[in-house]
């Protein structure tokens, strides 16, 4: 399963990268927004440092306004996968971006049939939200099994993303269920190497090693 990080942060993506575990960056509005300046400098920086796809997501909302913006972030780097909401505009978008051989990612998905129709028009990638599903007590994670046995039976090249991914219950699940991608804050990324029994091994042989030593 490919992991990809859910921020627009460069100091978040620079303290990741090196560890060789990552494999691409997801963004939207609000990530953007929340680092400021210029976002076309800091989603090429963001190419730049990751080398895969790093979804930048459009903010028109009509059809005609979400292809010109799609081709102009595509623009950016070779690495820039187009992210364009849900709908009747995006669905239609994502068909006419993805023959022009622009990859797409079609956000904000909470249901089978959404995904469904996105992998008809060719997204690259579909990002279920499976935080937010959960969070209205619905299950995110019984979304990615009935989307992955979906694209399973019709062998659609859609790759599943998973996305709004609150903690690493959510990251080993979505392996379990053969999602594609798996799209992290940082924090959740960080709770992935953590376990007391490791660190509680590692403190008990450094200790005898010790102890040996002096003897
Ligand atoms: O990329 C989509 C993701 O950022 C949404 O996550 O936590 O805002 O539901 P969240």
């Amino acid at each position: 399963m490919k992991l990809f990080i859910d921020s627009g942060n460069l100091d978040e993506i620079r303290s990741l990268v090196p560890l060789g575990i990552i494999d691409g960056i997801t963004t939207n509005p609000s990530l953007l927004a929340k680092e400021g300046g210029d976002s076309r400098k800091l989603l090429k920086q963001i190419c730049d440092l990751v080398k895969g796809p790093v979804s930048a997501e459009v903010v028109a909302t009509d059809f005609d306004g979400m292809v010109k913006e799609g081709r102009d972030l595509a623009t950016i780097d070779d690495h820039i996968v187009v992210k364009v909401p849900f709908g009747k505009a995006g669905v239609r978008a994502c068909g006419a971006l993805s023959h022009e051989g622009i990859k797409v990612n079609v956000t904000l998905c909470f249901s089978a049939a959404q995904a469904l129709l996105a992998a008809k028009v060719g997204a690259t990638f579909v990002s279920p939200f499976v935080g937010r599903l959960d969070d209205i007590a619905t299950s995110g994670m019984g979304l990615i099994e009935e989307i992955v046995q979906i694209y399973d039976n019709y062998e659609f090249g859609t790759e599943v993303l998973v996305a709004s991914v609150r903690h690493p219950i959510h990251v080993v699940e979505a392996a379990r269920l053969g999602a594609d991608v798996c799209t992290c804050p940082t924090k959740v990324i960080d709770s992935l190497f953590n376990h007391p029994l490791t660190d509680i091994g590692l403190a008990r042989f450094l200790a005898d090693w010790k102890k040996a030593q002096s003897q």
